[in-house]
């Protein structure tokens, strides 16, 4: 028979805030089900009710139309519902099979011991079935994020799950690894497997999902079948209001030198990269994962001491290994990547993880300057419209995407000179996008120079002054606006570009 799960007046609260306010949701197996909306808005929260991560205030959840007790993620697992988080769940020491046959290992017959050759055959029938080549006998180690994205959905299907929820599956993947996972999810379809599919890129929801719901401060305000409605429809039912889309004012860098680097390069990482970055200017750099350009932008922040070659800022040659606190104090700033893991300090408030790098300057006569902590904070939130109940709340309640607008936002009120930004916008709702968009044109207006990381090839060619291509550590091309060739550069990122034909 086809599964189904069908949720309904689901409620939750988390003190004050109404997370999720009478919410009916379904999913039916052999669809592809997109769940939106802005950040905030009750996504991860609802799913998190259906893996039994969270328990309901209120609601039923029925399978097949009977009501099933979920509470806990046993009981979720118990009628083939899985969630794959964006945290690896994975044991890096662990082969491929070992993972994937975790706590249900095979054993020879009548023995205790493990029979390895069985589990690894197992695994390699059914990669094959769904068209995947992985060595089962690999160490997790060893993968790249697509690859043990893999091995999670690999071990869900095997422990018998139709039902797999996919939170923002695609936010770590090279365009390799999101092509391989999208034929991936199309035979998981057709072999009958259920999935929800959380995302912020229109494209893909449109490109793989059957269906498409939207919510909005915790309610269902749209829910269709991506047939029969747009992008443009699904995009203006989030926010209740049109997009506003980001035109960027170009203009030539005229502004003087401020960071000059000169045949930097680390082992194995980056190789032989030079490059001048102006005041006032946009300087991207994109490639695929590995490309080696993050691990430099964090080198230009004092992030490492690993490196060989010349690094100055404003003509005073940088010393390695100077460290992150010498970078601030010089001027500049930086977000990383990871801002879950680097990027935050969980237990503390919003108001401190904003004000934070700002203490030591806001010190008058030795006592903290309170007013304008609190003039800093509200202005760090409301201009990067992030979504707290209040900026005393614990910054590890706030939902993924604000977590970052909030990682972001700390920069802003700074005398900076330099801002590295790694994927600015990774989580970010579509709304929130231009809004980034637009503080970091006003920052370059302010004449702070900017140096981001994207692996976005449109935000590149939208945002940048000047693009520097990367592949496999090396700096492949430069264009300046408006010489801006997205075909060239897709193909410099993937190693076929004219000058790589060794
Ligand atoms: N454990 C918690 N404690 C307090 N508040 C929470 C908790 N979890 C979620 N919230 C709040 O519930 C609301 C919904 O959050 P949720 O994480 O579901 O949003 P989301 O739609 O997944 O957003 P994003 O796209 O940014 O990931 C937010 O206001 C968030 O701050
Ligand atoms: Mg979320």
């Amino acid at each position: 028979m086809t599964h189904r799960i069908d949720m309904t007046g689901i409620g939750k609260s988390f003190f004050a805030t109404r997370a999720l306010d009478d919410v009916d949701f379904s999913c039916v197996a052999g669809e592809v089900h997109a769940l939106v909306g802005l950040n905030g808005a009750g996504k991860s929260t609802l799913m998190k009710v259906l893996g039994g991560a969270i328990e309901r205030d209120q609601g039923r959840i029925e399978m097949d139309g009977r009501d099933v007790a979920i509470t806990g993620p046993a009981d979720a697992r118990a009628i083939g519902v899985a969630m794959i988080h964006q945290e690896y769940s994975l044991i890096d020491e662990l082969t491929v099979y070992d993972n994937i046959f975790l706590g249900r290992e095979l054993h020879r017959k009548g023995t205790p011991f493990l029979n390895k050759a069985e589990m690894a055959r197992r695994v390699r029938a059914e990669l094959k079935r769904f068209g995947l080549s992985l060595d089962p006998g690999r160490l997790v180690r060893d993968l790249n994020s697509g690859e043990k994205q893999i091995v999670e959905i690999m071990r869900a299907l095997m422990s018998e799950a139709w039902l797999i929820v996919m939170d923002e599956p695609t936010s770590a993947l090279s365009e390799g690894d999101k092509e391989r996972l999208f034929h991936f999810i199309r035979r998981m379809k057709s072999e009958g497997v259920a999935i929800i599919y959380i995302s912020h890129h229109m494209p893909e929801i449109f490109g793989i999902a059957e269906r498409v719901t939207v919510m909005r401060d915790g309610r269902i305000v749209l829910s269709e079948r991506t047939t029969d409605t747009t992008e443009e429809a699904v995009i203006s039912s989030m926010s209740g209001s049109e997009l506003d889309d980001f035109v960027k004012p170009h203009k030539a860098a005229e502004g003087e030198i401020l960071l000059s680097v000169r045949n930097v390069s680390k082992t194995a990482t980056y190789h032989d990269v030079s490059f001048d970055l102006r005041q006032g200017e946009i300087l991207m750099l994109t490639g695929l994962r590995g490309c080696g350009a993050p691990e430099l932008a964090k080198t230009v922040f004092g992030l490492d001491d690993g490196y060989r070659g010349d690094i100055a800022y404003r003509d005073v040659r940088l010393k390695p290994g100077r460290g992150p606190a010498a970078a601030v104090r010089d001027g500049m700033g930086l977000v990383t990547e990871n801002r879950d893991t680097n990027g935050i300090l969980a237990p503390l408030s919003v108001r401190d993880n904003i004000a934070l790098p700002f203490l030591e300057k806001s010190l008058s006569f030795g006592l903290i300057d309170n007013t304008r902590i609190e003039r800093l904070v509200d202005r760090a939130i409301r201009d990067t419209s992030a979504k707290t109940s209040s900026p005393s709340q614990e910054i590890r309640f706030l939902s993924g995407g604000n977590k970052q607008k909030i990682c972001f936002s700390r920069w802003l009120d700074r005398d900076l000179e330099l801002l590295v930004l790694l994927e600015p916008t990774r989580g970010i709702d579509v709304h929130a996008k231009a809004d980034i968009y637009r503080i970091i044109e006003e920052l370059a207006e302010r004449g702070v120079g900017l140096l981001i990381l994207s692996y976005e090839i449109d935000e590149v060619v939208m945002l940048a002054d000047r693009v520097i291509t990367f592949y496999e550590g090396r700096s492949i091309s430069e264009y300046v606006h408006p010489h801006f060739d997205k075909d060239r550069m897709l193909a410099d990122i993937a190693g076929t570009g004219p000058e790589q034909a060794a």
